[in-house]
């Protein structure tokens, strides 16, 4: 259970609140850089603040301000130069600095008032990295990217899957530290869905929770395993400061707001090896319904919008002084007592906790991966579909509903399945 002033202040992720603050310190994902082939302007909310994101004809990508600084039109409305995004309404165009470079009717009526030298619109650095762009919204200097190891594997199909979901960010990402719900949520309600009489999962027995350098490893013990099981020796990551890592995927939360969040999702499978050499020329991104059409209820067919389903239910901000933490819960807590330390760490001047600003360090940066072997030298089709946690992904993408036939295509292509 925690005080209303703690539940508040883990949550508010607004400019000037001390976790809003602290989330500036990180680069967010905010879309996929496929989505700039078709379109080159795009509303964009993070944190509260709303936003517009755009490529340039010199293939630069910005992100301003929402509202024009001249009287206020929407530049997600505007449209593109060589350099920079012009406002629709009377023509003045930023860089993605937000410098004001051209101003058509003061430039020409009045150039000795430099008036465009006065003005800039906010905005913020956008960085593309494994088909994602990267925003951050903090002070600087900027720290880098992180440059995730599996970022650089080879043979590869990634795609990229978002979700809205209409609740604060904290309690979804307080699923990333919490083994015990995949018994439940996706196992056993997984199985009882499909027939009411099947019988449940191997029980958990033994959790346990481990901080390092970005985040908390967590490790589980079902009946059934032995200690030497790679679920139990290695584990998986709740990954700094809003991403699960399970060692093909990350799923990241960003807050929108305070009251909504977009799931991002990178999924790495690695083609068969009858398949190699792979080079993906173009890394999808799509957006999948949270909401089933027909029935008006959350849908609960795949893993995450399973996921989904707990985060929505728990409320819009959860209410945590009506919680009773379990045992079981310890790395909720563990993450909670973290976030409050780097509250008052920044307040202190110092860098929170998985910062990188080492070029060396970020090369490649590590992480806890329990299948590494699989995942960097593949399997051949015929030990894929044997395998139980990978032969699923031979038939469908298990992840989010949603996926659209084209990403599909492309799927089975790479993976020389037939669709
Ligand atoms: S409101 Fe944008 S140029 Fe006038
Ligand atoms: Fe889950």
């Amino acid at each position: 259970m925690l005080e209303p002033a703690k539940n508040e202040l883990l949550t508010q992720v607004s400019r000037g609140t001390p976790m809003g603050d602290l989330l500036r310190r990180y680069w967010m994902p905010i879309a996929a850089v496929s989505e700039f082939d078709t379109e080159s302007v795009k509303p964009v909310r993070i944190m509260g603040e709303d936003l517009t994101l755009y490529k340039d004809m010199n293939g630069t990508f910005g992100l301003v301000d929402r509202h024009c600084p001249h009287r206020s039109a929407d530049m997600s409305y505007g449209f593109v130069e060589q350099c920079g995004l012009r406002c629709n309404y009377h023509g003045w165009l930023f860089d993605q600095e937000g410098r004001c470079i051209e101003q058509p009717y003061e430039d020409v009526a009045h150039p000795e008032a430099h008036f465009r030298d006065k003005i800039r619109i906010k905005a913020y650095p956008v960085e593309a990295q494994a088909g994602l762009l990267w925003a951050y919204l903090g002070p600087q200097p900027a720290p880098l990217v992180p440059n995730w190891e599996p970022f650089s594997w080879k043979n590869g199909f990634v795609q990229i899957v978002f979700a809205d979901v209409p609740c604060n960010w904290f309690q979804c990402q307080e699923n990333s530290v919490d083994p015990l719900h995949f018994e439940w949520m996706h196992m056993n309600w997984s199985v009882r869905l499909a027939d009411q009489g099947a019988k449940y999962s191997p029980r958990h027995l033994k959790l346990a929770f481990d901080e390092f350098d970005y985040g908390i490893v967590y490790r589980r013990i079902r009946e059934g395993m032995s200690e030497e099981d790679p679920l139990w020796k290695v584990g998986r990551v709740c990954l700094w400061p809003n991403a699960l890592f399970t060692g093909d995927h990350f799923e990241w939360r960003v807050p929108i707001d305070d009251q909504n969040t977009l799931s991002v999702t990178w999924c790495f499978t690695r083609v068969p090896k009858e398949r190699e050499p792979f080079v993906q020329e173009r890394i999808p991104g799509w957006r999948g319904a949270v909401v089933d059409a027909e029935t008006g209820r959350w849908i609960s067919s795949h893993v995450m919008n399973q996921d989904f389903v707990a985060w929505i239910g728990q409320g819009t901000v959860t209410d945590r002084t009506r919680e009773h933490l379990g045992t079981s819960d310890a790395g909720i807590i563990m993450m909670r007592q973290r976030f409050l330390k780097d509250i008052e760490a920044i307040a202190r001047g110092e860098d929170p906790k998985a910062t990188i600003r080492d070029q060396e360090t970020n090369r490649c940066v590590a992480l806890p991966i329990a299948d590494r072997k699989r995942l960097v030298d593949g399997l051949t089709i015929e030990e894929m579909s044997r395998h139980p946690m990978v032969a699923g992904q031979l038939k469908d993408y298990i992840f989010q509903a949603g996926q659209p036939i084209e990403v599909r295509a492309a799927y089975a292509a790479a993976m020389g399945i037939r669709d």
